[in-house]
């Protein structure tokens, strides 16, 4: 098997939000790129969107002597995949279309290679089922846009090897990646279970009229969600409990949390619910376009990236 740090060849499938931001990710950690995707624009969305991006990308410090040039879109997934050692799969989030395309690579992928599916909800239990090559497969999640978000969860399926796990953790930390191995399938993985949780209580506070739309969000931005890019809600709160750590902060507060989620209840999205969410999100951008929006976000993004980059060098 190649090692991870000898992977010089990949392939992308399915080169649309994702897989175009992983294309430009791969290239500007020094791999080469073979794409395939069924949309025949797809080619010049790859394009434009590598060009788009290069520059972000060198702001944080990720492009070591890298060429944006060393792609190539392929006319099938079989030719993609050839001499590839390691495929980032971004098909849409269909399991008939994913378990379609896979069947017909069980067969062309290389010996050696390594397939992770990028997939947010999808159970790599049931996408590898019945495949010789399924020991290599993968789930490898990342977080929206994979070309400036570290985070990469790393999942096996029931058929995946132990050694294809350890790999792709080791391959994506290996390209500046910061990759954790979620032990069990779970709906939503990890990440984005924690992020439902913290929305859910999102919308009922805005549905039973503790906050606007506006105020929730500022709750979060300007209040734990700076810290949270430092460090992850248990090491917090060890800092939240002074000299006696997470010890005392649990002594201390457990009584309170306790209480607090027995008022916490689950929203329905229901017509109502959404106009609300909606109508508060209109208010709140105050006329901004996404652009603009984007803009916004990343002047914030961008170096904070570069800092985090740089203290996991
Ligand atoms: N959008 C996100 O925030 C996000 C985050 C993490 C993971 N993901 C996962 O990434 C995957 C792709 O999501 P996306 O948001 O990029 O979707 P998308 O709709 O932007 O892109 C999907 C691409 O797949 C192409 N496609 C269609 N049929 C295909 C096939 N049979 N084989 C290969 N490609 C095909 C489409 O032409 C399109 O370009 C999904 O599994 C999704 O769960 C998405």
């Amino acid at each position: 098997m190649t090692q991870p740090h000898d992977v010089k060849h990949t392939a992308v499938l399915g080169a649309g939000t994702i897989g175009a931001s992983w294309t430009a990710w791969f290239l500007a950690r020094g791999l080469s790129v073979a794409v395939w995707d069924p949309r025949p624009e797809a080619e010049d969305y790859v394009r434009r969107y590598i060009a788009d991006v290069w520059s972000d990308m060198s702001q944080i410090g990720m492009v070591a002597g890298a060429s944006p040039d060393n792609w190539r879109f392929c006319a099938t997934p079989e030719e993609a995949v050839a001499g590839a050692q390691f495929v980032q799969e971004n098909a849409p989030e269909r399991l008939p279309i994913k378990r379609e395309l896979y069947a017909r690579l069980d067969d062309v992928l290389g010996k050696d290679a390594i397939f992770a599916s990028s997939t947010s909800g999808l159970m790599m239990s049931d996408l590898q089922v019945g495949m010789k090559s399924a020991a290599r497969f993968a789930v490898g999640h990342p977080f929206n846009p994979p070309h400036l978000i570290p985070l990469v969860e790393v999942v096996g399926g029931k058929d995946t090897a132990p050694e294809t796990v350890q790999w792709c953790l080791s391959f994506y930390n290996h390209i500046g990646k910061k990759a954790i191995w979620i032990r069990k399938e779970a709906a939503g993985h990890l990440a984005n279970r924690l992020q439902a949780a913290l929305w859910r209580e999102a919308i009922s506070a805005v549905v039973t009229g503790l906050a606007s739309v506006e105020d929730v969000d500022t709750a979060i931005s300007a209040g734990p969600g700076l810290r949270w890019a430092a460090m992850g809600p248990h090491m917090t709160f060890h800092l939240g409990g002074g000299e006696g750590g997470i010890t005392h902060m649990l002594d201390q507060f457990k009584p309170a949390f306790e209480a607090w989620w027995a008022t916490m209840t689950t929203p329905e999205f229901t017509e109502d619910t959404c106009r609300q969410i909606i109508d508060g999100v209109m208010a709140e951008a105050k006329g901004r376009s996404i652009a603009e929006l984007t803009k916004e976000r990343d002047a914030v993004l961008l170096p904070l990236l570069k800092i985090v980059a740089e203290r996991h060098r």
